[in-house]
């Protein structure tokens, strides 16, 4: 981060320095929350959770090249006392976002958030200097600590904005002011804490809310194929540019198709042109991705051709994505992990479909969670979907949901062992073992609570063919 003294610490943050034995001390390092990724020049942010206080680690923070922590009281080293260190991390990030007036891109859905930003920073990368959210550090905590990576160097700080409620999007734009405002869909992740579609459209939306007026350069990047956003257009002073499928959008894609890989392919339209795009990554639902950062990239003044470039060379920046591994004995394995809903539980199951032409696929699928009243159905959507597509043999793992994605299957004609349910990772790793043949694909995917990464990494690992290990 950009060089601060405790002095201007204490300032911004309405905070009081203690146990400073030089008025000069300066951080100059990044900001942490965990003591051992501490750097020299460092400032330490104590949080205090459940199980450990982070005040209990100031010292050894200190004692590993620290310059500072940030507390909520003294803690016998240099500190800056605050009263709340959100809020704090939040006040920093501000100040530094304006005093560097860096370009802010930020970006927010309900799901490709992270696939999004990921292929935003590695277009913008190509054009100048950027920072951008590491993995999905996309809260009130995480979105300061990413934002105050930036240097004087940097001119494009993209970031990842997540929401839970009303009111999430609108502090965290308060932090980092966008320039540049990206709203990817509206779906049904978190609709059980949300109520409901409208609810999330309403929440989201406050990304466009907080943008600059069209003459003061702000700009919406909104999803024209999306009705909920496309109707966001009416909630900002910016200009509007659309990305999508939809013969209107300023940024779009035609000719769309998914290689014998599963990799998207299309020719991207943008103001300045149009040009081929082959994807490195995997599944459809990368196209509107795609389209979202070339809009961001087009408006920061990258031509058609550069994008087209750069797209087509993006790989995954962060972890259990469609992550596509091939074994030494022809098994392909597609660790979708991370994180699960119906729209991304569709998307991934037409990319194993289309991987899996001539071969056997497996979909080991478990939970959705945060679905409220509408689990089961979507369940058995998924379910009914793989049978569909095709798919060889459904693997369903967990508890009352999987019964249902299970269920959902045999409904629509699955029969004998085409469809099962297992109770637990290892139950799946152990089926999977004893079934597996050369030239099989296999799509592991459930919401991130169900840690499902543990069966594709025992189906990758092997040099133990021992137990499945925890998280
Ligand atoms: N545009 C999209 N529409 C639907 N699902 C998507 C989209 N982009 C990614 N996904 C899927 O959603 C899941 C989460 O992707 P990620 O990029 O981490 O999104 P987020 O950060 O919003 O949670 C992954 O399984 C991915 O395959
Ligand atoms: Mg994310």
């Amino acid at each position: 981060m950009i060089a601060l003294s405790l002095a201007e610490i204490a300032g911004i943050t309405g905070g009081q320095s203690h146990d400073i034995p030089d008025s000069g001390l300066q951080v100059t390092g990044p900001v942490v929350i965990d003591s051992r990724e501490v750097e020299p020049g460092s400032l330490f942010a104590a949080f205090a959770g459940e199980k450990v206080d982070g005040h209990d680690y100031a010292e050894r923070a200190v004692a590993a090249g620290a310059a500072a922590v940030l507390a909520t009281r003294p803690v016998g080293v240099p500190a800056v006392v605050v009263d709340d260190v959100t809020e704090a991390l939040g006040a920093l990030a501000r100040a530094v976002v304006e005093r560097l007036g860096t370009k802010v891109v930020a970006l927010t859905g309900s799901a490709g958030k992270t696939s999004t930003k990921d292929l935003i920073a590695q277009l913008l990368q190509h054009k100048a200097p950027t920072v951008w959210t590491p993995g999905s550090l996309n809260n009130e905590i995480g979105l300061p600590l990413t934002a105050l990576r930036a240097t004087e160097e940097t001119e494009h700080l993209v970031l990842e904005m997540g929401a839970r409620g009303i009111g999430h999007i609108r502090y965290l734009t308060g932090l980092t002011p966008p320039h540049i405002g990206l709203v990817l869909n509206v779906g049904t992740a978190h609709i059980g804490e949300f109520g409901g579609r409208e609810q999330i459209a309403e929440a989201k939306g406050e990304m466009v809310e907080a943008l600059p007026a069209a003459d003061a350069g702000g700009v919406a990047v909104l999803n024209a194929d999306d009705p909920l956003v496309r109707a966001m257009a009416s909630r900002t002073k910016a200009r509007v540019l659309l990305f999508g499928e939809d013969a209107d959008a300023d940024v779009r894609a035609e000719n769309v198709r998914l290689t014998g890989n599963g990799q998207p392919a299309f020719i991207l339209h943008t103001p300045t042109g149009c040009s081929d795009v082959t994807m490195r990554l995997y599944g459809e639902h990368h196209v509107s991705n795609a389209l979202a950062a070339a809009a961001v990239a087009h408006e920061l003044g990258m031509s058609v051709d550069e994008i087209a470039t750069a797209l087509s060379e993006a790989g995954t920046l962060s972890r259990w994505r469609m992550e596509v591994t091939e074994r030494p004995d022809g098994v392909t394995v597609v660790n979708d992990a991370y994180n699960a809903n119906p729209e991304s539980m569709r998307a991934a199951l037409r990319a194993l479909a289309a991987m899996g032409q001539g071969r056997r696929t497996w979909a080991v699928l478990g939970q959705m969670a945060e679905l409220g009243d509408d689990s089961l159905a979507e369940h058995d959507a998924v379910g009914r979907l793989a049978v569909r597509l095709n798919v060889s043999k459904l693997v369903a793992v967990g508890g009352r949901e999987a019964s249902w994605l299970q269920l959902g299957a045999y409904n629509e004609g699955s029969w004998g062992e085409e469809s099962v349910h297992v109770s637990d990772a290892q139950a799946a790793v152990d089926l999977l073992r004893s079934e597996l043949r050369p030239g099989d694909v296999v799509l592991v995917k459930a919401s991130r609570s169900v840690g499902l990464e543990r069966v594709a990494q025992a189906l990758l690992d092997h040099r133990t063919e021992g137990e499945v290990t925890g998280r």
